[in-house]
């Protein structure tokens, strides 16, 4: 008996055989991939799970591959870090970070390209391709490199050049395409279509979306296979934020961790924000958004795939999408990398500011245990933390003649006392987290 059942639609659970399928053809509804757990029970237990090697494959029997892969890079087993300094200015006790910038490519879209693309070699695929926001280009690019390849990858032209060069640094084709993410996404979908290319979130997603499970599993067996209260999760098709539910869900059905209820919170930029507006509307149509204008590149999805589903599960969870300005992004940015050591993207930023903002709204309660996602690098966003200050350090040969200082202990107590005297002239380290969600005491 195979573990892997088939695919089911999402609306009216029609069932299709495992394939490349992405829609149903009753209701072209979305698929997803069923599973037999009756199966899967017999096979995984916590013993079994905790032999294995780090990494995504720890968790096999719920991912939609028949075996790990051959070949690919090593992806998943991130730290699941206990955030003491963060959760004292946010006013919450139990915080964890889950660091998932530090996977191969420096973001979380390298768990859902590994079972994407094992599925593809699976299939037969002999292109791989993707439409992506910014971070899912180089996770498919080094997937590519790692797997033997070619990969296309089809990006929105305003997207960060720390992203696009590290695609290029793995060999893929970079598509540029003049319009929105949304946009591509339809082109995208004609090029499956017309060349047979395997685009792992487009006609692979519903395997693609199994991968971001990973992270749920994880996280449970962080914790010493429990669930936490509350989690906080950046939304930008919805896909990853769905899928942690449906992950927790599974562990509790096969009863490696107890049954609890968990909070679903998601953060939203503010210029585009179609779930956070639906959820804040109270229904759950989702009005696309047809010009993002964000900081937030990597979630500056118009018209979400799975916006409807994120929306439910919010609201049925007790939880909320939290809408978080891009000055409350670079705020809560910079409280993560001087309170955590930890330098996190535009992404991370979002979901840190929805925490704080879910903490003061009070959606999160005191004494509660939550867990933030990190998806992705600070690395890949560093016009996030540029500053007119920064900026005047550098000119076109690095660091500038007149910011430096001779090889000389004179000299260099000279500076510290300038920089001792600037820095008593600095208001506090972090007024603008506090600014924009005060913290009920
Ligand atoms: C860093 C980062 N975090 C989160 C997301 C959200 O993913 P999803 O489309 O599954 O909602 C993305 C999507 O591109 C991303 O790049
Ligand atoms: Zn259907």
């Amino acid at each position: 008996m195979s573990r892997i059942a088939g695919l089911r639609c999402r609306i009216c659970a029609a069932e299709v055989p495992t394939g490349p399928s992405f829609v149903c053809a009753r209701c072209f509804g979305p698929l997803e991939v069923a599973y037999d757990y009756g199966v899967i029970g017999a096979m995984l237990s916590r013993e079994v799970i905790a032999a294995r090697p780090a990494g995504i494959w720890r968790y096999l029997e719920l991912l939609p591959v028949e075996a790990p892969p051959a070949r690919g890079l090593a992806v998943g087993s991130t730290p699941l870090v206990a955030a003491e300094r963060l959760g004292e200015l946010l006013g919450i006790e139990r915080l964890w970070l889950k660091n998932d910038s530090v996977n191969p490519t420096l973001s979380f879209k390298d768990r859902v390209v590994a079972v994407a693309v094992a599925r593809a070699v699976e299939f037969g695929f002999d292109t791989l391709a993707c439409a992506s926001t910014g971070n899912l280009a180089g996770a498919v690019a080094a997937a590519a490199a790692a797997v033997g390849l070619p990969a296309y990858v089809f990006v929105p032209a305003d997207i960060e050049p720390a992203k696009i060069r590290q695609a290029l640094a793995f060999g893929a084709r970079l598509v540029p395409v003049e319009g929105t993410y949304d946009q591509i996404n339809r082109l995208s979908l004609e090029v499956a279509d017309e060349l047979g290319w395997a685009f792992v979130n487009v006609n692979l997603r519903p395997y693609y979306a199994e991968g971001s499970k990973s992270l749920a599993y994880e996280v449970a067996e962080q914790l010493g296979w429990r669930l936490p209260d509350a989690v906080v999760v950046p939304i930008a098709s919805g896909s990853l934020f769905t899928k942690i539910a449906r992950g927790f869900g599974e562990l509790v059905d096969l009863g490696l961790v107890g049954a609890k209820p968990v909070r679903f919170i998601g953060g939203q930029p503010e210029g585009c924000a179609p779930v956070a507006a639906a959820y804040a509307g109270g229904g759950e149509e989702i009005r696309p958004v047809r010009s993002p204008d964000t900081l937030v590149k990597s979630l500056a999805i118009g018209d979400p795939a799975d916006g409807r589903f994120a929306v439910r599960l919010a609201r049925e969870s007790g939880g909320s999408i939290e809408s978080v300005s891009d000055a409350a992004t670079v705020a809560a940015l910079r409280a993560v990398a001087e309170r955590e050591g930890i330098f996190t993207e535009t992404a991370g930023g979002c979901t840190v500011a929805a925490l704080a903002q879910a903490r003061a709204n009070g959606v999160i309660r005191p004494g509660e245990e939550v867990v933030a996602f990190l998806t992705g690098n600070g690395l890949k966003t560093p016009e996030a933390v540029a500053s007119p200050e920064v900026e005047a350090l550098f000119d076109g040969e690095g660091i500038a003649a007149t910011a430096r200082i001779p090889a000389r202990f004179g000299a260099f107590e000279a500076w510290l006392a300038a920089a001792s005297e600037d820095e008593a002239g600095a208001s506090g380290q972090l007024p603008d987290l506090r600014d924009a969600a005060p913290v009920p005491s």
